[in-house]
């Protein structure tokens, strides 16, 4: 049987129990018991970012948000080829400095940085091509895992550019300045093998386990209570913000979830030998 059925088989086992279902021009996403999968649908662009995929992720991760409707997002890409190759060069060719500027701040703001400091954990499934903007999304993501067939890359340099939407920052602080270089300047793509060895990806799986890979792990996270998940992001984002303390970070985050429903439930849980149920007050 083709990976491409067998993956379409299972999303479709999954969305049988699907509760809220939004389709955008360029991205679906369905909810189901407080997990939210989001695909970015340009498949025959492999899922390229454009402006408007930009603005739909963002509208969709803020409604999700704000709504509370779910716990969890995984994010993916259409087809059986690509997660996402890149940002849409088609759309900056003629760019100049300026342009390139806005919108490299603007792509930051909108989608990256929102992944990064979303309270809400967001996992990246590398159904394929990471590539430029592609993969600079798997890396603002909190984790990563990947299909055997995906390949990652910085290609920026073969384009006379170099990566915009945070790969120089965020590939360095993943993987090391060592190897950061050696992707961002060779341009060459690497493997999932490859990518795991580095800890760029968390896990690696078949392609067709990919969706119920990531669906086990969200549902081992939303297990634990979203307040002390949200506080942990914060605490380890501290560590690579300039000027701020990140160990003060901790200790101000630590001390909140004092106050929390959340800790006292979690606490009597243990105590009375029993599952916690967390209500993220
Ligand atoms: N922006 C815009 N369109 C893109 C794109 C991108 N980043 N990546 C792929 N596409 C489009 C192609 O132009 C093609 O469109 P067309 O059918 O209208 O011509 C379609 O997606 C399929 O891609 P194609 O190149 O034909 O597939 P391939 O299997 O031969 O090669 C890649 C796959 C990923 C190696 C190749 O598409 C590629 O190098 N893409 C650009 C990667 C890149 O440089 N990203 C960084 C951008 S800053």
């Amino acid at each position: 049987i083709p990976q491409v059925l067998i993956r379409e088989l299972l999303l479709r086992y999954h969305f049988q129990k699907t509760k809220l279902k939004m389709e955008r021009n360029n991205t679906i996403t369905e909810i189901f018991d407080g997990i939210a999968i989001i695909t970015i649908n340009r498949p025959n662009k492999l899922n390229a970012l454009n402006r408007e995929t930009i603005d739909e992720l963002h509208y969709t991760l803020k409604e999700i948000s704000l709504k509370k409707s779910a716990q969890v997002i995984i994010i993916t890409g259409a087809g059986e080829k690509a997660f996402v190759a890149g940002a849409d060069i088609t759309e900056f060719k003629d760019f100049n400095v300026e342009q390139a500027s806005i919108l490299a701040r603007s792509g930051h703001q909108k989608l990256f940085n929102y992944i990064e400091s979303s309270s809400i954990p967001i996992i990246a499934a590398i159904n394929g091509f990471a590539l430029g903007g592609g993969l600079e999304l798997a890396l603002a993501a909190h984790l990563r895992v990947a299909s055997l067939n995906a390949k990652f890359g910085l290609p920026e340099v073969s384009l006379g550019l170099i990566p915009g939407y945070g790969g120089t920052q965020r590939l360095t602080q993943l993987v090391g300045k060592g190897r950061s270089i050696e992707m961002i300047i060779s341009g060459q793509m690497i493997d999932s093998k490859k990518a795991t060895e580095w800890g760029l990806v968390n896990t690696i799986t078949d392609p067709e386990s990919l969706i119920d890979e990531c669906i086990s792990l969200a549902k081992v996270i939303k297990s634990n209570s979203p307040l002390a998940i949200a506080a942990a992001i914060r605490a380890i984002n501290a560590n690579f913000k300039d000027r701020v303390n990140g160990y003060d970070t901790e200790i101000l985050e630590f001390s909140k979830c004092f106050g929390t429903d959340d800790f006292r439930e979690g606490i009597s849980a243990f105590l009375q030998k029993r599952k916690a149920k967390f209500t993220g007050n």
